[in-house]
């Protein structure tokens, strides 16, 4: 049996659960028949192994008949789960599922409590968060080391990283680090905050008569330091650019737009909390956009382009039909 949808080489699914009505999964008491699902995953055999196959897989088709498929993860293997921007329910449903099911969940800050709720009761929740700038933060070794540790004791470990694990979250890294240590290993995408705050604000992060490109940024880094390697020119030519991280230096930001090009009347918001209830949008001219917003503090996406505009307008149509205006 092969397995055709999983992303690492020879992998076969088992199917040990049943989705209850309110979204949680169940282990079934008869679990486990071998067809196509996405519960235990079995190396398969490449075709340089396939007579010996039938005697590698008994080790695992045993455990799996014994119930040891645990909901959809596999025991030894990490996933890298995207939960979303913000609002505990734009996790997508395969990360929803890991979560649901692993042994060990090793959190990020910025994950929102309700969704830490849906961990097993009896799993592990290690908080391994980083804010800001480092400052009281668990070192990215720690975090490796303990995933890695965890994965070779046999522990099913769900890696819950805000938005995409692989958008300015070290997602790459850990994957790496995984490769390296000889880890089976999933990278479950999520909505990334580009993506879900603007969303949230009723901007479009693209729209075709904008432009054609969008580029997401790191404003972290002062722009003036050398730390800071964008070209501004580039970024000054694109029609909409996203910086995460930026609210401390979006006034070295929004000058150094200026210089490369970019008109100062360039409409820009700033999404404070997207999609959360706590949730604060500011909008102003590139040339006013530090003043405007300097009471916004993280985690906050700075948006930059024609495409803010369609947030006024698409409140004026909103208000128009209904009467209510945001
Ligand atoms: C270390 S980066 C992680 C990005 C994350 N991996 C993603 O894909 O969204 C943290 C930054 O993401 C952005 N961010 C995360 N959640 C946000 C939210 N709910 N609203 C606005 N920005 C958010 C902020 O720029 C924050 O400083």
């Amino acid at each position: 049996m092969r397995g055709e949808r999983a992303e690492l080489p020879g992998v076969c699914h088992l199917r040990g659960h049943r989705a209850m009505s309110d979204g949680r999964l169940r282990t079934t008491s008869k679990p486990n028949k071998i067809k196509a699902g996405n519960t235990f995953f079995v190396p398969t055999p490449s075709s340089a192994h396939r007579l010996l196959w039938p005697i590698l897989s008994i080790p695992f088709l045993a455990l799996a008949d014994r119930g040891v498929a645990v909901g959809h993860v596999v025991p030894g293997m990490v996933y890298l789960v995207g939960a979303g921007p913000g609002s505990a329910d734009l996790i997508t449903v395969r990360g929803l599922r890991v979560l649901q099911s692993a042994d060990v969940v090793l959190t990020d800050a910025l994950i929102a409590p309700e969704l830490l709720a849906e961990a097993r009761p009896d799993a592990e929740q290690l908080h391994v968060g980083k804010r800001g700038y480092c400052v009281g933060s668990t070192k990215q070794e720690s975090i490796n080391d303990a995933f890695v540790r965890l994965a070779r004791q046999g522990k099913s470990v769900c890696r819950l990283k805000c938005g995409d694990p692989c958008v300015f979250g070290r997602g790459g890294e850990e994957a790496e680090v995984l490769a390296a240590a000889g880890i089976p290993f999933e990278i479950v995408p999520g909505v990334t905050a580009a993506v879900g705050a603007l969303a949230a604000a009723k901007i479009p992060l693209t729209h075709r008569s904008v432009g054609p490109a969008v580029v997401l940024a790191t404003g972290h880094h002062d722009p003036d330091s050398d730390d800071c390697t964008h070209d501004w020119e580039a970024l000054a030519r694109l029609p909409v650019v996203v910086f995460y991280m930026a609210v401390r230096h979006l006034a070295a930001i929004a000058r150094r737009l200026e210089s490369a090009g970019l008109p100062p009347g360039t409409p820009a918001a700033v999404i404070q909390s997207g999609s959360l209830p706590e949730q604060v949008v500011v909008t102003a001219e590139l040339a006013a956009i530090a003043d405007v917003a300097a009471g916004v503090v993280g985690p906050a996406v700075v948006v930059i382009g024609e495409v803010v505009r369609y947030r006024e307008r698409l409140l004026g149509l909103v208000a128009a039909q209904t009467g209510v205006s945001a």
